[in-house]
């Protein structure tokens, strides 16, 4: 079974990699990856939002500050990816608040595996760690995968009208296609 760090982990590589591929340049699928980049940080972060940050909030003494400073970068890249959403790699839009978003989700990656991760990892128990893998695995299936800045950034959302809105999110991707490689 997978502990909290290892669901994470797996998450951040995935997005690293979509972002590699994105910062090779123009061309390619470029498309599709940025469609797979909205879907995969959209769950991931909804996902944190609703398990993980609670859990260093509750956990991590202090906690509350890179807590707060986490999820304001989050706030920031879900407007970003929502502004990309939906428009075609051609559009004049496109390029430019990409290039941006490339680096602000990689630096956001890197302050939770610095500054979040190592105080949370000596906080939880073995089973508190494994827990909080299942509950973070099993709220990516339901997560959606549109970005809502609009939506505050708090425990809840998931279980609440995230569930919708995934719901409906996933129909209409696979009506279109969207996120598939
Ligand atoms: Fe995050
Ligand atoms: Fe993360």
């Amino acid at each position: 079974m997978s502990d909290a760090f290892q669901v994470l982990k797996i998450d951040h590589e995935a997005i690293t990699t979509v972002l590699r591929r994105l910062s090779a340049g123009p061309g390619g699928a470029r498309q599709r990856l940025a469609e797979r980049l909205i879907i995969e940080v959209t769950k991931h972060e909804t996902v944190e939002e609703e398990f993980f940050w609670p859990a260093v909030r509750e956990h991590v003494s202090g906690g509350g500050a890179p807590a707060d400073e986490a999820t304001a970068q989050e706030q920031h890249v879900k407007s970003a990816l929502q502004e990309l959403d939906g428009l075609s790699a051609g559009d004049p839009r496109f390029e430019e608040p990409l290039s941006g978003l490339i680096g602000e989700i990689r630096a956001h990656l890197t302050f939770e595996e610095t500054r979040v991760w190592p105080p949370l990892r000596r906080a939880l128990t073995g089973t508190q760690a494994a827990e909080l893998g299942t509950a973070l695995m099993k709220g990516k299936s339901l997560a959606p995968t549109h970005p809502d800045p609009g939506i505050a950034p708090e425990p809840g959302i998931l279980k609440a009208s995230g569930a919708m809105t995934a719901a409906a999110d996933r129909l209409k991707d696979a009506a279109t296609g969207r996120g598939r490689d």
